[in-house]
């Protein structure tokens, strides 16, 4: 389909602000007005490509479904999914050096086994592989004496599939450190870095909406990644999530978030580093 029979559907004002508040109740997204053009660039082909003759069309039919995969492509067309392995790498090192041990240390202490982990707007894989390799190099052997394993979500089904799959162009992967690269990725015939099955089954990419009002989790996560998402939504979705994040950390558990998703004010959680809160309570 070529950008020309795309342009030929054009997204009338009255369309955009029918999609805008769909996607802010739906996803929690802020289409702000000058990213309509993102938009028609995002959605013209698929539409096209689709049969809708207008937005229009294309936006009662997603009303009708309710929640059908419409929405699914809804999520995976307007969502940014920009991301690359130990993004903010400060974060890793602190994995490696502080909190890996110190939750080791308390699992030994209190004899228990678990450790759970919640990559949340995991995207197409990277920052989830980066975690589960800084957790596999520190515990090593001793990993497997652990109930431990890494939950990622994302709403975008072609960015959790790309996780799921693990395979990386080369220059990507040329981000993660190099023994780490070479103890848990292999080079394909094509050329693509793709990380071990053994690794793969660690990680358990699903599908989840951070709009979800009551988190569905049994038990509590050891540690939260939730970074660089809450920019896309507005200041009462991100408390609200930023609280029901806290409530589904262990006390003493820890929240990473984005650089500039400073967290101010909130009840219960506490300043830790850079970006990292602590919720407050003993373990
Ligand atoms: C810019 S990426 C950030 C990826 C990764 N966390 C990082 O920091 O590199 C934002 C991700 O958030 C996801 N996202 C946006 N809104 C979401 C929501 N309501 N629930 C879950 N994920 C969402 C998008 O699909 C996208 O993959």
């Amino acid at each position: 389909m070529t950008d020309a029979l795309a342009s030929r559907l054009p997204l009338h004002v009255h369309e955009y602000r029918r999609l805008r508040d769909l996607v802010g109740q739906q996803f929690g997204i802020q289409l702000t007005d000058d990213k309509q053009v993102l938009v028609t660039n995002r959605m013209g082909n698929y539409l096209v490509s689709r049969g809708f003759q207008s937005y229009t069309q294309f936006l009662d039919q997603l009303e009708t479904e309710r929640g059908g995969p419409l929405l699914d492509d809804l999520a995976s067309l307007i969502s940014t999914n920009h991301t690359y392995f130990f993004r903010d790498d400060v974060h890793f090192t602190m994995l490696s050096t502080t909190v890996w041990p110190e939750l080791e240390h308390e699992a030994r202490r209190t004899r228990a086994r678990d450790l759970r982990v919640w990559c949340a707007a995991s995207s197409t894989g990277e920052e989830a592989y980066s975690i589960l390799f800084t957790m596999l190099d520190y515990f090593g052997p001793r990993y497997s004496t652990f109930e431990a394993g890494l939950l990622a979500t994302d709403i975008s089904t072609a960015a959790l599939d790309q996780a799921t799959r693990g395979v990386y162009e080369a220059s990507r992967a040329a981000a993660v450190p190099a023994h780490l690269r070479d103890k848990y990725m292999s080079r394909r015939p094509d050329g693509k870095m793709e990380v071990l099955p053994e690794v793969r089954r660690e990680a358990h990419f699903r599908k989840f909406n951070l709009m979800t009002t009551v988190f569905p989790f049994k038990k509590p996560f050891h540690v939260i990644f939730c970074r660089n998402v809450m920019i896309y939504f507005d200041v009462a979705a991100r408390a609200a999530l930023v609280e029901r994040l806290k409530d589904c950390l262990v006390p003493g558990g820890l929240l990473f978030v984005g650089p500039s998703e400073a967290i101010h004010g909130e009840v219960g959680l506490e300043y830790v580093a850079p970006a990292v809160y602590r919720r407050k309570g003993r373990r």
